[in-house]
This record gives structure tokens, sequence and C-alpha cells, in this order.
């Protein structure tokens, strides 16, 4: 194994033995899920001969009995590779260390998971998800002494030390593509249009796509702004004779007063939306424009991947059974300069990566003279 890579060696060596390894995706979906199977697919099958084992519904898949799970062959998923979400479904629901049963308690359904990989007889699992996802099973494989290796995905793109996460390119792209159509009916209206995206707790959506889809405003939860800032932007856009606005904000960005703008789903989860029409509300009343508001939503997570995505999803498949081919275990792969380099999964999950208000998209946006809100 040199760098995280087999070698010709290696792979001679490993072709004579039979393994058994599954993968599941989990936690939110987004593009590119299914170049990460497809990938490693065609690695474990085609270059080591080992079985592929696709496990349904993340976790839920090993606690079911007997386990969901499907024997991945090439020609299943090698159509897949254009297609949006996941083949093997997924859950952002449900933490297996308290699991909510049908009679409304809560269980630890950690030794069912571990159970279930062992009754499907895997030498070894791939987990595809965000930081949420990959710390939770990797709690698992620890108690288990399972076979681990992570790959990051997120439209969030706040996985530590990665620089790519599959999901964010498609994601921005699709925030890219609303904020370009927004900009003329924008103009034929003389309206601020503001978009509001999605991302969690950090920005990377809004300014990537801020940047990129030529918005006059960004606001993410990284930078505090005040409605005043704001608003004086807009005015002195009019002032020099542009009479409209596109402003792009994230989910997580707070009211003035600090407050994060939210509702409940019925199972009692909190999800994060409404900043985009308190902000209409208050543009409105306080320049007397006529505002619009876009929620993006899910339309950030589905449809085909970009080429990007694709072609990291597909980095990260073949890395992530190489680096079981050298029994490199509770790893996630990465990538950073142009490589796709292997740390420990502890390290990455224990870095959570915000937009840094110093780095170079906000020196960026702010030399465009882009208002940050601040
Ligand atoms: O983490 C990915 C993400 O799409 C966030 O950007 C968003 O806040 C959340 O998931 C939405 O979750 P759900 O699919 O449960 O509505």
């Amino acid at each position: 194994m040199e760098n995280g890579k087999a070698t010709q060696k290696d792979i001679k060596h490993l072709m004579g033995e039979h393994r058994r390894i599954g993968i599941l995706t989990s936690g939110g979906d987004c593009a590119g899920l299914n170049a990460v199977v497809r990938a490693v697919t065609r690695r474990a099958t085609g270059t080591y001969n080992w079985e592929v084992w696709g496990i349904y519904r993340a976790t839920n898949g090993l606690m079911s009995r007997p386990p969901q799970a499907v024997k991945l062959e090439i020609e299943k998923v090698e159509p897949t590779l254009t297609q949006g979400g996941t083949m093997l479904g997924t859950t952002n629901k449900g933490d297996p260390f308290a699991f909510p049963m049908p009679d409304g308690t809560l269980r630890d359904r950690s030794e069912d998971i571990i159970e279930g990989y062992h009754l499907l007889g895997l030498d070894a699992l791939i987990g595809v998800g965000g930081d949420g996802s990959l710390a939770i099973l990797r709690k698992i494989a620890q108690q288990g002494n399972l076979n681990f290796v992570a790959i990051p995905k997120t439209i969030d793109n706040d996985v530590g030390i990665t620089e790519r996460s599959i999901g964010f390119d498609t994601a921005v792209n699709i925030a890219t593509e609303a904020l370009d159509r927004l900009q003329f009916t924008a103009a034929s209206h003389d309206r601020v249009m503001i978009l509001e995206v999605m991302g969690r707790d950090a920005g990377h959506i809004a300014i990537s796509a801020g940047i990129a889809g030529g918005a006059d405003i960004i606001l993410i939860p990284e930078i505090s702004y005040t409605i005043d800032n704001v608003c004086r932007d807009i005015l002195e856009r009019q002032r020099q004779g542009k009479h409209f606005s596109v402003v792009v904000v994230s989910e997580a960005v707070c009211t003035e007063t600090g407050e994060v703008v939210k509702w409940s789903d019925r199972f009692g989860e909190c999800r994060l939306g409404g900043i985009g029409q308190y902000l209409a509300d208050r543009i409105s009343a306080c320049t007397g424009a006529e505002t619009r508001v876009t929620v993006l939503g899910h339309t950030q997570r589905g449809g085909m991947p970009s080429p990007l995505d694709r072609l990291v999803g597909s980095a990260f498949g073949v890395a992530a059974v190489d680096l079981i081919a050298t029994e490199q275990y509770d790893q996630m792969v990465t990538w950073q300069n142009r490589q796709v380099v292997a740390v420990p999964i502890a390290e990455a999950i224990g870095k959570y990566q915000a937009v840094d208000p110093n780095g170079t998209l906000v020196k960026t946006a702010k030399g465009l003279g882009i208002c940050l809100g601040d």
C-alpha cells in the first residue's frame, strides 16, 4: 500500500482471498451517492473479486431480521452513475443508541446492528455519511470491533479535514442556477428577490452559489448582520440606478435578535427554515421595495449529480475499497490538495468545518463589493 492506494503486489495477493464487504448510505441523501456505490462495486468485484452487499436504509437494514441487503453486481449498479438519490435508501432519523420503538419507548439497538453485520458474514463495512452519521457508525464499529471505513457526503460540506464532500457541488450548481434565474425576474419587476438555501449551520452553499450567481447580498451564519446594513446596501444600489437586488441567505442565519428560525415536524424534530420570509418582511418595511422569497429546499439534494460529484464519489469509492484491501480501518477518505488521503475518522468528525470568516471566499465576496450584512 502506497499513500492509501493498493499496489499491484497488494492486488495480486488479495485477488485470491475471498471477502464480503457491505456498504450503506446514512443521513440525508444527496447527489453522487450512487456514484460511490458503483465505484465500490466495480473496484471490489472487478479488481479484488470480492462480494459487495448493499445494505438498505442505513443501519435500519442491519437491525432488520433477516438483515435487509442486496448483493451488488456491476450490471445492477452501472446505470446508476447519473441518477440522484441513493439506490440503497437512507434515513436521518432514529439514533440507533436511542431508537424509537413502536410502543413509544427508546431502545439501544447497537448490538442488533453488530449482529446484523455478522449475520451477513461481512468482513468490512463502508459507511457513507455526514459527521452525525459517521460518529454513530464509528461508535457502533468500535463497540463491536467491526472493520469500518468512512466516506464523507453532505451538501452542507461541513465535515472536517476534507475539502470536498459528495453532494456539495451539485447543491451549489442548483443554487447558482436559481440565482441566475432570479436575476432576470428581479430586474423585470424591480424587486428584491431572496433565495433561502440549505447548509445547516454552515454557510458554504450560500457563499459559493452567491459569488458564482452574482448575488448582491450574501448572509451566512458565520457572519452577523444587521437589517440596517442590508437595507442601506439595497437603497444605495437603487440610488445608483439598479432597482433590483438578489439576496441569498443560509437557512441557519438567525434573526437580528439572535433567534434561530425553525419549526418542528410531526416527529418533534427541529427543522430550519423561514429566515428568507423574515428578511423579506423587514427589507420591504425598511426600503419600500417589493420582495419575494424562494426557498430552494430539497431540490438541492435531488437530481442528477454534477460531473465533480460523480468524480469525487468515484475516487472516494475506489480509495475506500483499497483501504479495506490493506486493512486500514477506522479511516475516512478525504480530498486534500487534489489527492484522496485517508485520515482517522475521529480526527475528521472532531473538526466542524464552517465558513472561515477570514478565508478566501469571504475575501472574494467582499472584494467584489458583495454585502455580507456586517
Ligand atoms: O444536512 C443536509 C440537509 O439537507 C441540511 O442542509 C438541511 O437542514 C437538512 O438536511 C434537511 O433535512 P430533512 O431532509 O430531514 O428535511
